[in-house]
């Protein structure tokens, strides 16, 4: 072989030697089950792209939906990383062995809440943000109906706000499940079980995601939401007639976590997916989609019209009752065996 066909071979074998490089690199994937709001998993995903090369199948369900959908796959994993959503299904995740242990090196520059949400269920979930329940109102519907302004819980049940309350399902919502546990807490279980019945007459609608009814109330389809208020400012600061109430009684609150699911098919991508979601450039980028819980690094930006969980009369949430499998399976059934059966 004469030179020139020893460059020509030499520059063959460097240029397949790349491409099955390229192809093992772009081979790399990672399922993505999201329970936050569709625009914050959607930046998730794609951000993540970007940064590693990693291809993102992403689903976006409720958490109560993505903790079935887990459970069902479990002798099948088909997703490897739990992003977002309530922390109660993540920890009932670990409890009933669905996620796998993992204590990321980005630990050390997170919030203590963070860290006891991942000691307290043996590494196998960790906080990745904070935000208190409450509810919000479209200012413009109610004055309209010329209802009083709601200051607590308990002025839910008046009987003029029939049909003008709604709320998710607490069997797929987080956010839904917080607030049946934050009640049974607030008031005992009786007479918390007690309030959602008289609440369940003046619901309208119980939707499947935990931030639907403040989006109904945003687009003046429904007059009262009960969300998280981080969602209900998230309407008010786009431009919709919502106000937020910190209910008078004081309030629970989530720690919205992470998990990788055990025996997911990409255990590798997983781990650099939960390490890069620590970050606060990545947290602080929750910004760009009016996500406005408190990020669980202690450097992530927060917004000025993020609710100050400091001027917030929280409840002392029980996460490790509240979060665990037979709690969670008892309320469930509770609420639907003795509420929602309920004529409205
Ligand atoms: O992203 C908004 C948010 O309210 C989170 O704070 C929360 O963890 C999640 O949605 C709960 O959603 P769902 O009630 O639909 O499970």
């Amino acid at each position: 072989m004469n030179t020139f066909g020893k460059i020509t071979l030499g520059f063959a074998l460097a240029l397949s030697a790349t491409s099955a490089s390229v192809s093992i690199a772009s081979a790399a994937k990672l399922t993505l089950y999201c329970s936050a709001q569709e625009d914050w998993c959607q930046l998730m995903a794609r951000g993540f792209e970007e940064a590693s090369g990693i291809k993102v199948n992403l689903t976006r369900k409720s958490s109560g939906e993505t903790f079935a959908q887990i459970k069902a796959e479990e002798a099948n994993p088909k997703g490897d990383v739990w992003w977002g959503g309530t922390g109660d299904p993540h920890l009932q995740a670990a409890e009933e062995g669905l996620s796998e242990p993992y204590v990321s090196p980005m630990r050390a520059k997170l919030n203590g809440w963070a860290v006891s949400q991942a000691k307290s269920a043996d590494d196998k979930t960790i906080g990745i943000y904070s935000g208190a329940l409450g509810y919000g109102y479209n200012a413009d519907l109610l004055n309209a109906a010329g209802l009083p302004v709601p200051a607590c819980w308990k002025d839910l049940l008046k009987p003029e706000y029939k049909g003008h309350v709604q709320m998710a399902n607490p069997n797929s919502s987080g956010t839904a499940y917080t607030t049946l546990a934050t009640i049974v807490q607030l008031f005992g279980e009786d007479e918390g079980f007690e309030f959602m019945k008289k609440l369940h007459v003046n619901i309208n609608q119980y939707t499947k995601s935990g931030s639907a009814p403040i989006k109904a109330a945003g687009r003046g389809e429904n007059t009262i939401g009960i969300v998280f208020m981080h969602d209900a400012v998230k309407q008010a600061v786009s431009g919709f007639p919502i106000k937020v109430v910190a209910p008078c009684e004081g309030t629970g609150y989530e720690i919205g976590s992470m998990s990788l699911i055990k025996g997911g098919r990409n255990p590798e991508s997983a781990k650099k997916f939960y390490d890069w979601a620590l970050s606060a450039d990545v947290q602080s980028r929750s910004l760009e989609v009016k996500a406005f819980q408190v990020m669980s690094n202690m450097n992530a930006k927060s917004s000025p019209s993020a609710p100050d969980l400091s001027t917030i009369k929280l409840i002392d949430y029980d996460f490790k009752k509240y979060g665990s499998s037979a709690e969670r399976k008892r309320l469930l059934k509770k609420w639907d065996d003795e509420v929602s059966v309920l004529p409205q």
